[in-house]
């Protein structure tokens, strides 16, 4: 299944490559030379750094490989470039898809420059050309390219040819509106025997369980990413600094993580575990901890990710992932 996770200022090189090497593979063949030239000083290291780091900078796996990169900001998407031997699969618009929802979300229309390899892919959409621009390039070459439009009325009105059945696993950081969801996925991460009945509903508000997700984003280490699938979130891992049960230090983030029932045993937990992980790696955590009951298969899960036991009593493992 592709996945779309927010570039790392680590993957600025994963970034710079999807978009040069695909440059100068298709561009030639639209494109006189100076102006190919004038694409790719465009899109530079600088620029592509700061857009990463302004986390505007997206990018598409499959298989483990990455295949495509978008950037949004504000109301605008951009250098939306998937690499020549991943072409026609898909993978454009399921980018397309993605950007359009972060975009729409909060603004009325989106807009884009399209260059002409790329113009039939959002003419499909219903993008509307607005200015053609004609930049005079070296040589005495010219760069001609359309500034395009799409109202969100208009949104799906186009002819959109998805060649690809899989929904792109979108990971990214939960956004405010999304935290009430919280209280599903610490439901769900609650450990059940096999065969016992399941809790009631307000177990998560006992003390020693709401601590986890109580005014979730007021402090400093509360770090959640979430698994959406489509329009709905069927995962959730998070971190936060807690005085619980396998509390190591106040450095050390204590874990949490579930996904919905029908979700399980499909690879998500992993690319969600992957992701939150890579992201306290960036933001200089040294180790992260976490307790599970024995008798959780989820131990199992976590060993493969690298935790090793390091306390326990009669009920529960207190595991230690180091990240450097
Ligand atoms: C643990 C959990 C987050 C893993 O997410 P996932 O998407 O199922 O994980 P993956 O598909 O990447 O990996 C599957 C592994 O998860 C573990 N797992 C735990 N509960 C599972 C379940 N109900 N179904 C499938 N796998 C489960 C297994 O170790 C499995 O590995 P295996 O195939 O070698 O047995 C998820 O199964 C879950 O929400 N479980 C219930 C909540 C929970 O126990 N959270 C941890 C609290 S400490």
């Amino acid at each position: 299944m592709p996945t779309i996770t927010q570039a790392l200022p680590s993957q600025l090189s994963t970034v710079h490559n999807i978009v040069h090497t695909t440059i100068r593979t298709i561009y030639p063949r639209y494109y006189p030379h100076g102006a190919v030239e004038f694409f790719i000083a465009y899109h530079s290291v600088e620029k592509i750094t700061a857009d990463i780091q302004a986390g505007r900078v997206w990018l598409l796996t499959e298989g483990g490989i990455f295949v495509g990169t978008a950037t949004v900001s504000a109301h605008e998407v951009a250098r939306l470039f998937v690499l020549p031997e991943h072409q026609g699969k898909g993978y454009g618009s399921a980018l397309m898809d993605f950007c359009e929802d972060i975009v729409f979300s909060m603004h009325e229309y989106v807009e884009l420059h399209a260059s002409f390899p790329a113009y039939a892919l959002y003419e499909k959409r219903g993008y509307k050309p607005t200015i053609y621009h004609k930049v005079p390039c070296d040589n005495g070459d010219y760069l001609c390219i359309y500034e395009m439009k799409l109202a969100k009325s208009n949104r799906g009105i186009g002819e959109i040819h998805c060649m690809s059945n899989d929904s792109p696993l979108i990971l990214r950081p939960i956004m405010p509106s999304e935290l009430p969801l919280l209280e599903v996925f610490l439901y769900e991460a609650i450990f059940i025997p096999p065969g016992a009945a399941l809790p009631p509903g307000d177990i998560i508000y006992t003390p020693e369980v709401f601590i986890y997700i109580e005014d979730f984003g007021s402090k400093p280490d509360d770090i959640c990413f979430v698994a959406q699938l489509e329009k709905m979130i069927i995962g959730a891992a998070w971190i936060r600094i807690i005085p619980a049960f396998g509390h190591i230090d106040e450095e050390t983030p204590k874990l949490a993580i579930s996904v919905l029932p029908e979700y399980r045993g499909k690879g998500t937990g992993s690319v969600l575990m992957h992701r939150l992980l890579e992201e306290l790696r960036a933001r200089g955590y040294k180790q992260t901890s976490l307790s599970v009951q024995q008798q959780n298969t989820a131990v199992r899960f976590y060993q493969r990710l690298g935790y090793k036991i390091v306390n326990q009593n009669d009920q529960e493992y207190i595991m230690v992932k180091k990240l450097n």
